[in-house]
């Protein structure tokens, strides 16, 4: 029996009864079917595809144009998970009628069931607008990558009782003027457990300790396919050498001419 497709009352419910939430990124459709077949919550189309997937130096040049057909292949495969995208850098900060703008075309293009985009009450009109347009909307909050020159830097946010405050203002501005859930990353644990305390929505973390309601990671960190990952993620696989294993295994059999064998071979 196939599992329930996940609706955004569903992750407060399971907020309510303590169940922790998983989200991953997902880029293309392969992906996305074995993290949907694994029981993964929900997928983001994260504008991490830039510098993971695209190979840019950061978020920042990525357009909805480039997003689309990433999105498009994660929301096809998705039989049970939620499926969100991101907008990208400038595709919403301008006004309240460009992020609905921008929303709808990511919505009616991709098939995603909700957008994310990142900031705290300086967005907070914007999210109203796409909230009350009728589009879920998750949140973003501590080291929004888009605005990594503004904030100096991957730096941790959420520090001191300032910091706390600023952060716990920041999403209650995001729940009041709709969002389903909010996401922090690299925010410290005690500002992220302030905040989860303060939302009646899902906190979902990367780098914010156990204390939110649910998890997210980019999957490539998660299963381990470049040699690098960030300090607060875990390599649960090792994807990145078996890719390399099996392309060199390949390599070899086909110089040494025993591949393709009779098995792989039509003869009449
Ligand atoms: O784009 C992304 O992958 C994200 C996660 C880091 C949450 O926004």
């Amino acid at each position: 029996m196939t599992a329930k497709k996940r609706r955004i009352h569903h992750f407060k419910e399971m907020k309510q009864r303590g169940e922790k939430i998983t989200m991953l990124t997902a880029y293309d459709f392969p992906t996305a079917k074995a993290f949907d077949a694994a029981g993964v919550d929900m997928l983001l189309v994260g504008d991490s595809m830039g510098d993971n997937m695209l190979g840019m130096d950061s978020t920042v040049p990525l357009t909805i144009d480039e997003m689309v057909p990433y999105a498009r292949a994660v929301a096809r495969a998705a039989d049970r998970a939620f499926v969100v995208a991101d907008l990208p850098f400038g595709s919403y900060e301008v006004s309240p009628q460009q992020a609905v703008e921008s929303s709808i075309r990511m919505m009616k293009l991709s098939g995603a069931q909700a957008v994310k985009f990142e900031g705290g009450r300086r967005i907070a009109a914007q999210v109203k607008a796409v909230t009350d347009a009728g589009i879920p909307f998750c949140g973003h909050l501590g080291f929004t990558p888009q605005s990594e020159n503004a904030l100096g830097g991957r730096r941790i946010q959420g520090r001191g009782e300032d910091g706390i405050k600023e952060l716990v203002a920041d999403a209650l501005a995001l729940q009041e003027a709709g969002a389903f859930a909010v996401v922090l990353e690299m925010v410290i644990a005690p500002a992220a457990r302030a905040v989860t305390e303060a939302l009646d929505i899902p906190t979902i973390g990367i780098g914010a300790g156990s204390g939110t309601d649910g998890q997210v990671l980019v999957w490539l960190d998660m299963a381990g396919v470049g040699d690098w990952h960030p300090s607060f993620s875990k390599q649960f696989g090792a994807v990145g050498e078996e890719m390399r294993r099996s392309a060199a295994a390949y390599v070899d059999e086909v110089k040494a001419i025993s591949f393709p064998g009779p098995e792989h071979t039509f003869e009449d």
